[in-house]
């Protein structure tokens, strides 16, 4: 069984250095500017936003289990069930720990977390993504990324 976690460990391993680079690349850090004066703006990562104060963007975040959306109908943080079902991950059943459970971790309601199996039979254990990381488990990618890499997989646009 240790070889199973130590497989997936190594998988974490990797995305994050996968993702180590795109931060190079897609910096997710407070903009330097305001983007607009008197509307709030979507982040990158889903339950952040800003506004600007005094000319200068606050980052603010909503809370836990609403995410932020500004389109032609909404405005502001909604519950992840009115949300695009794409975007997160409702209704999760946690299966038990036997077959590909063991193999490869779960999704879980919050997207920054994961269930991994420690071994069969056991109760599946809750672990959470390094900072500023998302769980992602579709379409060959499976383990911790940055959001803007969430959001392209899971064809989730930020708005
Ligand atoms: C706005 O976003 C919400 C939440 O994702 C979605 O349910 C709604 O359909 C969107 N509206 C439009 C016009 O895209």
């Amino acid at each position: 069984m240790l070889k199973v976690l130590s497989i997936f460990l190594g998988l974490l391993a990797f995305s994050c250095a996968a993702s180590l680079y795109l931060d190079e690349v897609s910096t997710t850090t407070v903009p330097a500017t305001c983007l607009f004066e008197d509307e709030m703006w979507g982040a990158e990562d889903m339950r952040k936003f800003y506004f600007c104060w005094d000319n200068v963007p606050i980052e603010s975040e909503c809370d836990v289990g609403y995410y932020f959306v500004k389109n032609a109908t909404d405005y502001g943080c909604l519950p992840a069930k009115l949300m695009n079902p794409e975007c997160v991950n409702l209704d999760v059943t946690v299966g038990p720990c036997t077959g590909n459970n063991l193999l490869q971790p779960q999704v879980s309601e919050v997207l920054t977390d994961f269930w991994l199996c420690p071994e069969e039979g056991a109760d599946p254990v809750q672990l959470t993504c390094p900072e500023n990381k998302v769980f992602v488990k579709q379409d060959g990618y499976l383990g911790c990324f940055d959001w803007q890499t969430y959001r392209s997989v899971r064809g989730c646009p930020a708005q």
